[in-house]
């Protein structure tokens, strides 16, 4: 139990890369706290597996995109829990189209879920991280923020921008004992990629050295590493968990 005691904010964490990441924090011991833009219901399933495990687990609905409602959640939570020791920024949507096609709203969308939603998570913790002097924040980023992607000019913006926080963040919190790191997986099987055509879904396989999709437990497997003691000199690195699709 690497975790024990640990309090952890999901976010987007009722389903894929997120709802795994909460099971193996749980399993390590860590109390889970499942922020995402779907209501209860939808995240009550992910709650019960959690609490069948024996985990003490919570749901709050709020959107990572919104200022406020993000610090009220983060207020929320402190206040119920005591505090955050590991934050998870794993909130992130997609709307592909090439750039021909790309509509401002595409890219205001994408940028302001994945990079401000991160931003916004990072900035409501940030004091109290501060002053437990202890913390280990994990992001989202993705293989396509540092190859970039035909199709993905919105996406690839915000997964680098993720990169670039990260790193900067790391700088301003190392003296403080948080840890500031991003994970980059490269094709995930989640319902995110679940809208791609099969012929899609081969061609990005073949691509792969290991020939094979990623599972949500690949990408959990690793933040939970960078959220334990393993990983507590660890900070401001970019992990790729992409069966060699990258190199
Ligand atoms: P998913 O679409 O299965 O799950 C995303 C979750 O985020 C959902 O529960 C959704 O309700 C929630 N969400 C969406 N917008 C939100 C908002 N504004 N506020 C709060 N919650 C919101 O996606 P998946 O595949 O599990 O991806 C998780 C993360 O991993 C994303 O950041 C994604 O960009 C990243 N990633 C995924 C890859 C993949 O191949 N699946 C590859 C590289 C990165």
């Amino acid at each position: 139990m690497k975790l024990q005691g640990k309090i952890a904010v999901v976010t987007g964490g009722s389903r894929g890369i997120g709802f795994a990441t909460c099971k193996k924090l749980a399993s390590e011991g860590a109390t889970v706290i499942i922020t995402d833009i779907c209501d209860s219901e939808t995240a009550a399933p992910a709650i019960k597996e959690l609490e069948e495990m024996g985990a003490t687990a919570k749901f709050y609905q709020s959107n990572v995109a919104d200022f406020a409602a993000a610090t009220e959640t983060v207020n929320a939570i402190v206040e119920e829990f005591g505090g955050i020791d590991i934050l998870v920024n794993n909130a992130g949507i997609t709307r592909d189209k090439l750039m021909l096609k790309m509509e401002e709203s595409d890219f205001d969308s994408v940028i302001s879920v994945n990079l401000k939603g991160t931003y916004n998570m990072i900035k409501a913790t940030y004091k109290q991280f501060m002053k437990r002097r202890y913390g280990r924040i994990i992001s989202l980023a993705s293989v396509v923020g540092i190859t970039g992607n035909a199709g993905q000019t919105n996406y690839s913006a915000s997964k680098a921008g993720i990169i670039g926080l990260t790193k900067s963040v790391a700088k301003e919190l190392g003296a403080r004992n948080v840890t500031v790191n991003a994970v980059a997986p490269g094709y995930i099987a989640t319902d995110m990629t679940d809208v791609l055509s099969d012929k899609a879904k081969a061609a990005i396989e073949a691509g792969i050295p290991m020939k094979r999709r990623g599972t949500p437990e690949d990408v959990a497997n690793t933040i939970c590493f960078l959220a334990s003691d393993d990983a507590s000199y660890i900070t401001g690195e970019v992990i790729k968990i992409d069966g060699g699709l990258a190199m």
